[in-house]
């Protein structure tokens, strides 16, 4: 698949089909994820591999009862590794770095997921605290997202976008 290709035609997906997903698939959609570009190629992130139900339940739990994430047969949970950024960039790394590249990476695995005929969806709104206990996450990894992965069973109609004249600003800022 072209990449504009798979940049456009990628949706969220909150809808999937029972089947499970075979283990080369998620292995290239992790392999997409390391390919990001990160910080000084620290790759500052970490991913957590959820298949099991009662894991699922309490990450449903923590992303405010949204039963679609444990409908999925794969929640992967990306976490930005502030250790890993701090030994490099100190408080830049633990602030943005490991965010951004943990944000790069989850593109990365969006996109990868769509052109293997998968869907996925970013899940940004959940309560921190409910998601570190369940995953067992230490101090030092902060979770960016978490993402069910599995057979799309919907196919959404694409949502707008803001025109390309709306969100350019010649040479400097200005307000439209
Ligand atoms: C930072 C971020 C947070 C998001 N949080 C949620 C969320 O909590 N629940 C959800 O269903 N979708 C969430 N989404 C997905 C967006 O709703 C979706 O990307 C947007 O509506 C555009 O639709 P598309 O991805 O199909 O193009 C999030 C996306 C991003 C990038």
């Amino acid at each position: 698949m072209d990449v504009f290709e798979a940049i456009i035609g990628r949706r969220s997906i909150r809808k999937f089909k029972k089947k499970p997903v075979e283990d080369e698939l998620i292995w290239k959609i992790l392999e997409a994820g390391t390919w990001a570009p990160s910080a000084g190629n620290m790759q500052s992130w970490e991913v957590i591999l959820v298949k099991k139900d009662d894991i699922k339940e309490k990450l449903v739990a923590a992303a405010y009862l949204r039963a679609f994430i444990g409908e999925a047969p794969l929640i992967m949970v990306l976490c930005a590794n502030t250790h890993v950024a701090a030994a490099m960039y100190n408080e830049r790394g633990t602030e943005l770095y490991c965010i951004q590249d943990a944000a790069c990476a989850a593109e990365n695995m969006l996109l990868a997921a769509h052109a293997l005929g998968l869907g996925a969806c970013w899940v940004g709104s959940f309560d921190e605290e409910v998601l570190r206990r369940a995953l067992d996450l230490p101090d030092y990894l902060k979770p960016v997202t978490i993402i069910p992965v599995g057979y799309p069973d919907d196919n959404p109609y694409p949502p707008p976008r803001r025109e390309i004249e709306e969100i350019i600003h010649q040479d400097k800022f200005q307000e439209i």
